[in-house]
């Protein structure tokens, strides 16, 4: 992955801030931080206000991959603010900040930060709307050398982890700022809009377009929101449970086709299942999302959005297994940092061992022991820390499969009972918001009764290959 420093905004709000130091007597309102403060991506996200909800309404012209329209941030500020900044990195018309026009300019040496200027400072703890109106095409919008906007033959998708939003709204763009979303988009009739949550109406208001309103109604970060617009083939029923499930297919996909749905389409028995291990489904609708455009899978909030390359054998639950498993460990308890990736990929990973264990295609005894050995002693494979693996290799092998060895060596530290206790405490204390990988131990140690540092420390922080014994008591 690439690393990102986006630092370095606010230029333009010092020199405003010290003007007003100069004519206020009480303390100037200083300008909001242009980054969250993660260690691995300092410009992820912004400081100084937590969004709420984000109201995108757009429209999109395949035909000339033109992305127009209007995001509305609902917003409380938790410092008065003389500017505050949005990840975003189209181009924008006008911004406003509770109604009035707002100034606003791009950071020159991080096109990603907008710089937003209101008419007067924000005062703390202070609700706020902002408006931002934009037009471009996306797929043209290069930042850091990559675009998260991906052109199709019928449309477009933007997927990506962990930078997808400013491609296509304004956001507060790091995973410890949640919000609820409804997603507007309209589209040619001929295609579809897909997105999270709910598809609430499709609505008319002019010849040939259709609008597809979309709503989330639970806490979701940034990078889990996604669009895809193209000639999907789109289904729907309801689960077992009552709940909405919405997937959809892309064509193109050919003769992978039923090997997709064969597999995308057991998404609410996969879900069911993990519910018996996590505790209870965290969101209010389920699906997925078969695409031609990406080789990866990502775990957006309610739908998972799956590429091209699981379905060349056959059917693949065990990634249905795994972005399902995302849906409590990454979406409904994120991240506090994107250094804490194990809390996500790990768990995901074991997930597969469970559900492989559930059809009977292998115990996750045997799994585990089958990965372990995988790896050879002296395989670069074992020098990447799960629990610390470097921007650069956020995503690396380790990350899952030492990640979610670690996960079954736990398992094997305290016993089943605790292990599920472990999880679905772990689930229903965080849902709906962020957490860190010392919060699991402290959580861990504290239901087991069992000191828990040196196995942890072995399997998530340092280089070299564990002792390992699958079935029995693993070496801490
Ligand atoms: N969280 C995703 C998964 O493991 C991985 C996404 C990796 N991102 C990427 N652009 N390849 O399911
Ligand atoms: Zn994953």
């Amino acid at each position: 992955m690439r690393l990102r420093t986006r630092a370095g905004a606010g230029a333009v709000a010092t020199g405003l801030a010290s003007i007003l130091l100069a004519t206020s007597a009480s303390a100037a309102p200083a300008p909001g931080a242009p980054g969250a403060g993660d260690p691995y991506y300092p410009g992820a996200g912004n400081g100084g206000y937590d969004v709420q909800h984000y109201d995108i309404r757009l429209t999109y012209q395949p035909q000339t991959d033109q992305l127009s329209g209007q995001t509305t941030i609902l917003a409380t500020t938790t410092q008065e603010l003389s500017s505050l900044n949005l990840d975003f990195a189209l181009k924008v018309s006008s911004v406003r900040v509770n109604n009035a026009p707002a100034q606003f300019s791009k950071d020159t040496k991080d096109p990603s930060e907008l710089v937003v200027k209101p008419v007067k400072p924000l005062a703390k703890n202070q609700f706020v709307t902002i408006v931002v109106s934009y037009a471009d095409t996306p797929s043209k919008v290069v930042v850091d050398g990559a675009t998260a906007w991906r052109k199709t033959p019928t449309g477009a998708e933007v997927v990506d982890e962990p930078f997808s939003s400013e491609w296509w709204y304004p956001a507060n763009d790091h995973p410890t700022d949640k919000a609820t979303f409804d997603v507007s988009v309209e589209v040619p009739d001929a295609v579809s809009a897909i997105s999270n949550g709910n598809l609430v109406r499709k609505t008319k208001q002019r010849t040939g377009w259709t609008r597809w309103n979309w709503r989330s109604t639970q806490p979701q970060a940034t990078y889990l929101a996604f669009l895809a617009v193209g000639g999907f083939e789109v289904l729907q029923s309801t689960t077992p449970s009552g709940q909405p499930f919405l997937s959809a297919y892309d064509p193109a996909l050919g003769a992978a086709l039923p090997a997709a749905k064969a597999s995308i389409e057991r998404t609410p028995e996969v879900t069911e299942f993990l519910a018996t291990q996590f505790g209870p489904y965290p969101f209010e609708a389920q699906g997925g999302v078969a695409s031609n455009a990406i080789g990866f899978a990502l775990e957006n909030q309610t739908r998972s959005v799956y590429g091209n390359s699981f379905w060349r054998n056959g059917s693949n639950t065990s990634v249905v297994a795994h972005e399902v498993a995302h849906q409590w460990f990454g979406d409904s308890v994120s991240l506090g940092k994107w250094s804490d990736i194990w809390l996500n990929e790990g768990f995901a990973s074991y997930a597969e061992f469970l559900w492989s264990e559930s059809i009977g295609e292998g115990t996750a005894d045997e799994l585990a022991e089958y990965l372990y050995n995988s790896y050879p002693a002296d395989s670069p494979f074992w020098q990447v820390k799960p629990g610390d693996p470097g921007a650069d290799k956020q995503f690396d092998a380790a990350v899952y499969d030492r990640g979610a060895l670690a996960v079954h060596a736990l398992r094997k530290a305290v016993g089943d009972e605790s292990f599920f206790q472990i999880l679905q405490t772990w689930q229903a204390q965080k849902k709906g918001t962020h957490a860190t990988i010392p919060e699991f131990i402290a959580l861990a140690e504290k239901l087991s009764g069992k000191p828990l540092y040196d196995l942890f420390q072995t399997w998530l922080y340092t280089p070299g290959r564990p002792e390992f014994s699958p079935a029995g008591q693993p070496a801490a």
